[in-house]
């Protein structure tokens, strides 16, 4: 369901609507650019197809393509009967080639192991993984579950399973065990990867445990394979069901041939928010998503041969799927992955790691740029980052002030910004700028991507041309998503219902009179949490499913950090007591419920919710509230006469 238009919930359109500041590529940066003429967004307007198609071609193939689309609307199938393995073109497609001794992984976990591992090494384990995948009974179209720390062994479970055609999802490993339990029977997966454990913030997270409580509900998990990451982590197996992957490997052959997969073949699906209660899977189809991704990690981040790629995201979000599994190893890229977070055992880890490894190209959400500016500059200061040449950010709106941040304290005024949008459904990059090419501006992701059509339009469905409005997709993309697992309804409802024939993003963006967009957050049920999609109704869910709760409602509030943290609004039921005790229980169950992500900033709890006459919760006026601006600072909202006039007040405006 969406709503009109409202402000996004951070405060980021009073900041872009006022910035005006410009920043051209550096000479020294266009003239080694791998794209430095504009003429590429005409050509690829010119004929979309062909563009891609021209891009696909980069792709190793066992069979072309007979047609390149069909689009039914809303159904869109690309490289038609077309026939290749995504894991043959991330591994076995280099070993023809000097990058086979080249580093694909240079890992480091937060106690500061070090692992590095050459393409050939990733293409040996792989193998050896997927005939584990196999000698367990997975075959093409099994649904397999990952859920795993940042290690290598990840990167690898995705591409063992995309080698012998079954459909991974990923879950992330912050995710709670109930997340993970849906996520399972939704997919109807027969086995779960995982791990004894991983490090975060010097803590062990055992997953192992987590995984043990999640598929006590899961009837399709047949078998749980465990790669051991920790020393002396003391890890219960059940017999015949549970495998030490270590052990498993032993038994199998070193070469597994990759399944001769369909273009449109399932590659993967990912859960991510709604605007209902459930998660939905995204599918995303061999040849179309490995055609966007490749194309986009190749000129976006203008690869160079010599490049050392970073992306910090985890694999569990979409971003590394594309950004650090698919994209970077499809290009035959060097990569930094690192396992914990970016202030252990000190606030500088990022920075050490940068220099340490001569990262070039550095990729991260606008909510660690301003955690970065918060803890201050003599972090980076304290060490040599000049081996950067281009800096990322996605997630999220950037607000001004952070790009500047980061372009000054990070880029030291010499590295383009590219400012990226797109979604989990887009599966790759859409709005962005192309770093030889374009003049960049604070806070705006600057324009469609070649071969990418975007427009902004009013809620009647018609274009504006200069103004605020809704993100629409005009014309099918081949990384586009092909529908939510076991929900056509909801993927026709959800995506194509707002306007004919126009794929409805959920977002807010304004388009200025130099055709450049600039992205103004979330305008449906879903809020971003640091970089992180969630629906507000999922941890509405999560609060009513506690005893106490008769009702809640959440709304997005601003936070310096987070960009939005979560508000929640709570009634009681009688018997129950509103206080300390209950706020910390209650944002320990929404913890438990959904994962650490969602834990509320601020529990309110109030005697009644301010509804419209149709019974519609005024989630404005709420955030009002939340935020100060309507009542001053509240932590319980005793008297109901009080809303009832503030209702009167708002439904007035
Ligand atoms: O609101 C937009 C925001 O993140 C949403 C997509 O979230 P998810 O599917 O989790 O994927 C995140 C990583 C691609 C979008 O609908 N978003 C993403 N990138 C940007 C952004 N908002 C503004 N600027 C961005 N660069």
């Amino acid at each position: 369901m969406t709503k009109p238009l409202e402000a996004p919930q951070d405060g980021t359109v009073s900041a872009l609507l006022e910035e005006n500041r410009i920043f051209k590529p550096s000479d020294s940066f266009r003239s080694k650019a791998l794209l430095q003429d504009e003429r590429i967004y005409k050509e690829a307007e010119a004929n979309r197809e062909n563009f891609w198609s021209d891009q696909a071609k980069k792709l190793d193939w066992y069979q072309p393509w007979d047609k390149i689309l069909e689009w039914k609307t809303p159904f869109a199938k690309w490289f038609l009967n077309g026939k290749l393995n995504a894991s043959y073109n991330c591994l076995d497609r280099h070993m023809k080639t000097d990058r086979k001794n080249k580093t694909a992984i240079i890992w480091e976990g937060e106690p500061g192991e070090v692992r590095k591992l050459t393409y050939e090494d990733l293409y040996h384990e792989t193998n050896k993984f997927a005939n584990v995948l196999k000698s367990l009974g997975v075959r093409k179209g099994d649904r397999i579950a990952i859920y795993m720390p940042m290690i290598p062994e990840a990167a690898m479970a995705m591409l063992a399973s995309a080698r012998i055609g079954a459909i991974h999802t990923v879950v992330f490993g912050g995710f709670s065990p109930e997340s993970l339990k849906d996520r399972i029977n939704d997919a109807g997966a027969k086995l779960l990867i995982t791990a004894d454990g991983g490090w975060r913030r010097g803590k062990i997270i055992g997953l192992k445990d987590l995984s043990d409580e999640a598929v006590k509900a899961c009837p399709t998990i047949e078998n749980i394979l465990v790669v051991k990451r920790l020393e002396d982590q003391d890890t219960q197996m059940k017999d015949g069901r549970d495998h030490w992957y270590h052990d498993l490997k032993e038994k199998v052959a070193d070469y597994c041939e990759p399944e001769q997969m369909d273009s449109e073949d399932i590659l993967f699906t990912l859960y991510t928010s709604g605007t209902t209660g459930k998660p939905k899977g995204i599918i995303h189809t061999t040849g179309g998503y490995m055609t966007g991704v490749t194309t986009t990690m190749k000129l976006v981040f203008d690869l160079q041969e010599d490049d050392v790629f970073w992306c910090t995201a985890d694999v569990g979000w979409v971003t590394g799927h594309s950004y650090i599994v698919y994209g970077p190893m499809a290009n035959g890229v060097t990569q930094i992955m690192y396992e914990g977070a970016p202030d252990w055992p000190k606030r500088d880890r990022f920075w050490s790691i940068i220099e340490k490894y001569g990262v070039t190209k550095f990729y991260t959400a606008p909510t660690a740029i301003r955690a970065f500016m918060k803890w201050g500059h003599q972090w980076p200061q304290k060490h040599d980052l000049s081996s950067l040449r281009l800096l990322g950010s996605v997630g999220e709106p950037i607000n001004p002030e952070a790009w500047i941040w980061y372009h000054k304290h990070i880029g030291s005024e010499q590295c383009p910004i590219v400012d990226t949008w797109w979604q989990t459904e887009t599966g790759c990059i859409l709005i962005t700028p192309l770093p030889g090419i374009t003049d960049l501006k604070p806070g705006s992701a600057t324009r469609p991507f070649p071969g990418i059509e975007a427009k902004v339009f009013k809620e009647d469905g018609t274009v504006i041309k200069e103004g605020g409005g809704y993100l629409g997709l005009t014309s099918p993309w081949p990384s586009m998503l092909r529908g939510i697992w076991g929900d056509e309804e909801r993927y026709k409802q959800q995506y194509w219902s707002k306007w004919p024939n126009i794929y409805f993003t959920g977002d807010g963006a304004k388009i200025d009179a130099d055709g450049y967009y600039w992205l103004l957050g979330r305008v449906d049920d879903v809020i971003n949490i640091a970089g992180h999609r969630l629906g507000t109704m999922e941890v509405e869910s999560a609060l009513v499913d506690h005893t106490s709760v008769a009702e809640s409602a959440v709304v997005g509030i601003s936070d310096e950090i987070k960009g939005t943290a979560i508000a929640a609004f709570v009634i009681l039921k009688d018997g129950h007591t509103a206080g300390d005790e209950m706020d910390k229980t209650l944002k320990q169950h929404v913890v438990k419920k959904i994962g650490a992500i969602a834990r509320p900033s601020k529990i309110i709890f109030t005697e009644d919710l301010p509804k419209t006459r149709s019974g519609k919760i005024m989630r404005r006026l709420l955030r009002d509230i939340a935020e100060g601006r309507a009542l001053g600072d509240v932590t319980t909202l005793a008297d109901a006469s009080i809303l009832e006039s503030l209702k009167e007040k708002y439904q007035e405006e």
